[in-house]
């Protein structure tokens, strides 16, 4: 199975290293060049006990990609997991615009069915924003193509993060 997995940064990092780890083809999309370009070469920006060498692993196995561009692989992919951030707004809400920023892109460029998967913190109602701005964007292009939403919240431990994953999966 294909899948990409949308914001590379703690929580990212690590499910798409995992899922890397079981077999699927995972390609990890973020919007900061920096952080791309160094994960290309093997340089982990966050500390997470045994992270580095799986995706060493991984990227020499061709099992995980990293990318700048969501567009260029967006119609490989089956599965689509969101993990970019929601920072609190100054009323203490979810700071929705980078989920939704990500459910244009979708929106604006898929082909064939997906299966978009929220694994960012967010308020009950997301999954129903996230389907509504797809749609709008699909409207927009006269096409008619069915996609699933799904929820998929993550309760990862810092420094235990593989462990909590791996053990996890269902
Ligand atoms: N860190 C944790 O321990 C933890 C645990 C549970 C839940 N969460 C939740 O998971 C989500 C992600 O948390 P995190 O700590 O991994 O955040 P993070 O800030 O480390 O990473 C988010 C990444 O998303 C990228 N991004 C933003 N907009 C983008 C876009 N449009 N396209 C592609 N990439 C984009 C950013 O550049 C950044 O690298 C948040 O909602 C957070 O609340 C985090």
């Amino acid at each position: 199975m294909k899948i990409a997995i949308v914001g590379t940064g703690y929580v990212g990092l690590v499910t798409g290293t995992c899922f890397a780890e079981i077999g699927v083809d995972v390609t990890c999309v973020d919007t900061n060049n920096d952080k791309i370009e160094s994960l290309k070469k093997g340089i982990i920006p966050i500390y997470e006990n045994g992270l580095e060498e799986m995706v060493l692993r991984n990227i020499k196995a061709k099992r995980l990609k990293f990318t700048t561009s969501l567009e260029s692989c967006l119609n490989d992919v089956e599965v689509i997991f969101s993990a970019v951030g929601t920072p609190p707004d100054e009323d203490g809400s979810a700071d929705l615009s980078y989920v939704l920023e990500v459910a244009r892109t979708i929106g604006r460029n898929m082909n064939q069915y997906k299966l978009i998967v929220t694994k960012s913190t967010v308020p009950v109602g997301t999954a129903r924003k996230v389907r509504a701005v797809i749609q709008e964007e699909l409207d927009k292009r006269g096409l008619n193509i069915t996609f699933d939403v799904a929820s998929n919240p993550e309760f990862l431990k810092e420094g235990n993060a593989i462990s909590d994953f791996m053990s996890r999966i269902v």
